[in-house]
């Protein structure tokens, strides 16, 4: 177990089986954006693109933002309102599915600032082509994309678990500590990335904009899981 500023993790008995069943459906839910670098979806599948790379990742993420309990669109998805509900989500939140491929080396990043702002990470080019870079440049704080805290439940590919670098930096380092978890509220407003092994990893993920990280521990501690 750990507890510190950049992780904290925790048992609980979520329901792997229904979360990776979800994952499937989005696929096909018109209230479901799916994005990808630099992979592509095929008839439900990821398949590699033109580019000879075995790394990449991809998520589905419903289209409304932020993700509410009362959205239409969570109808077909009760488990995904149970978890909001027993983890008290009723900030801004987002909630959705990140799939990285294996062996894949992501870059050292903050989820709030540097995706948006980096074009090789993917996301930028694909939401200004989209219209929908100004949307999320409106909502999200403290900037740019993803959130300040991350509700993590792991699915698949356990062991690849997150680093965050020593020294807040963009440096990685052998230093660099190795947090491996099933499920975890993560401070990724801290400089951190992902390695994953021969596995691919799979991770339902609730975006969390505000509060910040300690209140969102503080909170965690006090529900009766
Ligand atoms: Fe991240």
């Amino acid at each position: 177990m750990y507890d510190d500023h950049n992780i904290f993790t925790f048992d609980y008995e979520f329901d792997k089986e229904e979360l990776i069943k979800y994952y499937h459906e989005f696929a096909n839910d018109q209230n479901v954006r799916v994005q990808y670098w630099p992979w592509i979806i095929k008839d439900g599948s990821i398949v590699k693109t033109w580019m000879d790379v075995e790394n990449g990742w991809e998520r589905r993420y419903l289209k409304q933002w932020p993700t509410t309990i009362s959205d239409p669109a969570l109808k077909n998805y009760p488990y995904i309102k149970h978890l909001l509900r027993i983890f008290d989500i009723s900030d801004k939140a987002y909630a959705g599915f990140f799939k990285f491929a294996k062996n894949y080396q992501q870059i050292v990043h903050r989820d709030g600032g540097d995706y948006s702002d980096q074009n090789h990470a993917g996301t930028t080019a694909e939401l200004k082509k989209n219209g929908y870079y100004e949307t999320f440049k409106q909502h999200v704080t403290p900037e740019g994309l993803g959130g300040i805290v991350g509700l993590h439940f792991v699915l698949e590919g356990s062991d690849a678990g997150v680093r965050f670098t020593t020294t807040n930096t963009k440096e990685k380092s052998e230093d660099d500590p190795h947090y491996i978890y099933k499920s975890a509220l993560l401070n990724v407003d801290n400089n951190h990335y992902v390695n994953t092994s021969d596995e691919e990893r799979l991770l339902f993920k609730i975006q969390i904009y505000e509060p910040d990280y300690f209140t969102c521990v503080q909170r965690l501690k006090h529900l009766e899981l």
